[in-house]
């Protein structure tokens, strides 16, 4: 690898500007990748070093957590300086080599920027705290005058997603209470920015050309929908006593919240919209919106707002034909509306694992990990078959499991603390990815003491172990990606659907080239025969359980296994 100082120097990407309609990103969560200094975490540099890994497995872009100065209250989603490098994970002179050396080998660099609030260790939360009630330090933030006779109350009824109340009282330097709260919508040591404060405008603008100046392709926005308020802080009437379910961001009923989905968050990213499009090629956004319904994530697709937003709505109809079937259709007509691709994603790092996520349970309370791995290798590929573009999270080419049995005193999600350890259990998705070997670290790095313990059986799902065996799920995906990239039919374009019995959902992409993809998935148990028309030139499958098979009277036709996906070459 040859380092260079001008990341735009060496560019061998896609060099369409619209490259991200139809890209495959692979979400890094930086501090599980690889650890190139032997201290248990991850780093930019161990990430660089395994580029070349990225890059054969085909995808077209990176989306890397937030690797900014942080205390890691929150992995990083806590940030304490958003121009500067924790030194932890590694230095600016690395992300200039990051950015470079994944240019030179064709792939896209997205950050993660975290505009909904700061560490309460940024400096302007410091200075908040250090100066008098009322001065402009105290604008930035959401503050308000507590409630009751000493102000002691909370301003209002909202509550943290990480649980408690969403509000922490001010204290002055000498430690008193003040009658002043602030509102944090996560934890405590994430104050929430008062986005009706220009100031903060003027400073997100300057971040962002910050970035994009040192040639970041673009950004993923961490909590996209929630940076507005409704005005005067109105109390919510949550619709569930219980307090467990008052922290889900994305229910129906939650996302109707005045802290989520305000109109007026759309005025901030035509804002931001037009910051990147000052750049040749134009930088993008891909939005984290826990939304209702397609109708209000489309919204943020709009031409002068985000280019892309994640479609959690999809990912939360699971396994199940119908519901599947439904939200592709509308999430495709209520893009369609704003001329946007969707994006599709099934697992990322504040997620069960897909495969564990997918797993059915028996009633012992056990899950069928084998049967959640086949499903999920079928749902990956038959989502990877859909009109758009698509993020994967790393290990799920693997096809590791969720980690449920980490012990109580390695968990960090806040969560799990402000709970009681009752909740907050997204550390199982982020334990160290295995590379090789039989046993932790599995050339993770050099010490087996990873930041999150790492499983003893986990031998078989290595990238060494994998790479090479046809039935691996990372070879699956290789293949998947392979064809995906070389096909005109797949990526974005229209879809058909095809008639198909029972479980089975199957459609069709029209190439422009004259090859159409046909791609079925089989969410039922039985096996499936599948109409002749749709042929027999088989280009992938999830399992080996596919079969061309003759009949008496005409040609032959596909034979599916249950839970199987599969993609049809077929001539228009
Ligand atoms: C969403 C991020 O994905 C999650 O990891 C984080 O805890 C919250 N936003 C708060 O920043």
């Amino acid at each position: 690898m040859t380092p260079t100082s001008d990341p735009a120097a060496q560019t061998a990407v896609d060099p369409s500007a619209d490259w991200w309609r139809h890209a495959v990103v692979y979400q890094v969560y930086p501090r599980s990748f690889a650890d190139s200094d032997g201290d248990g975490m991850g780093d930019i540099p161990g990430l660089v070093s395994r580029l070349d890994y990225l890059a054969d497995l085909g995808v077209d872009a990176i989306w890397i957590s937030p690797f900014y100065s942080s205390p890691l209250n929150d992995g990083g989603y806590d940030v304490a300086d958003y121009r500067s490098i924790d030194s932890r994970l590694g230095s600016m002179d690395d992300v200039d080599r990051l950015v470079a050396e994944s240019h030179a080998r064709g792939m896209r660099v997205i950050m993660d920027i975290v505009p909904n609030h700061t560490s309460s260790e940024h400096p302007w939360f410091q200075e908040l705290l250090a100066s008098e009630p009322g001065s402009p330090a105290w604008d930035r933030y959401v503050v308000r005058e507590g409630r009751g006779a000493d102000r002691g109350q909370p301003p209002n009824n909202w509550r943290s997603v990480f649980h408690g109340s969403g509000w922490s009282q001010i204290r002055t330097p000498a430690g008193e209470p003040t009658g002043s709260w602030y509102l944090h919508l996560f934890d405590t040591t994430q104050p929430d920015l008062d986005w009706d404060n220009p100031e903060v405008h003027a400073e997100f603008r300057d971040i962002l050309r910050f970035w994009f100046d040192r040639g970041i392709d673009g950004f993923r926005i961490d909590v996209a929908h929630g940076l507005v308020k409704e005005a005067g802080l109105p109390d919510f009437d949550y619709p569930h006593p219980d307090e467990e379910k008052q922290q889900a961001m994305f229910e129906d009923d939650i996302a109707h919240a005045p802290f989520w989905d305000q109109d007026g968050v759309h005025d901030i990213y035509r804002e931001w919209r037009s910051v990147a499009d000052e750049y040749d090629p134009p930088r993008v956004f891909c939005g984290e919106t826990w939304v209702p319904n397609p109708e209000r994530l489309a919204r943020y697709q709009r031409p002068d707002e985000l280019h892309t937003s994640f479609n959690f709505i999809y990912l939360e109809a699971g396994w199940n034909a119908a519901a599947m079937r439904r939200t592709i259709d509308e999430t495709l007509a209520n893009h369609a509306a704003v001329g946007a691709p969707p994006t599709w994603v099934l697992s990322n790092h504040d997620l069960v694992r897909h495969r564990t996520r997918m797993a059915p349970v028996d009633v012992s309370g056990a899950r069928d990990l084998d049967r959640g791995l086949r499903r999920a290798r079928a749902a990956t590929l038959f989502t990877l078959s859909l009109p758009g573009s698509m993020y994967l999270y790393q290990g799920e080419e693997l096809g590791l499991p969720e980690v449920v049995d980490l012990p109580d005193d390695a968990r960090q999600d806040p969560a799990w603390h402000r709970s009681g350890g009752t909740d907050g259990t997204r550390d199982g998705c982020r334990v160290p990815i295995p590379w090789s070997g039989d046993a932790p670290p599995y050339g993770f790095g050099s010490d087996s003491a990873t930041w999150l313990p790492q499983p003893h059986d986990w031998a078989d799902l290595t990238v060494t172990r994998e790479l090479g065996d046809p039935a691996s799920t990372l070879e699956m995906y290789r293949a998947a990606l392979r064809i995906r990239r070389a096909s005109s039919a797949l990526g974005e374009g229209s879809l058909l659907w095809l008639d198909a019995p029972g479980d089975v959902v199957a459609l069709r992409r029209p190439g422009r080239d004259g090859t159409d993809v046909v791609s079925v998935i089989n969410l039922g148990t039985g096996t499936v025969r599948l109409p002749a028309e749709w042929g027999t030139d088989l280009l992938v499958s999830s399992s080996d359980d596919v079969a061309a098979l003759s009949t008496d009277d005409g040609p032959p036709s596909m034979v599916v296994g249950g839970e199987t996906a599969l993609w049809l070459a077929a001539t228009s």
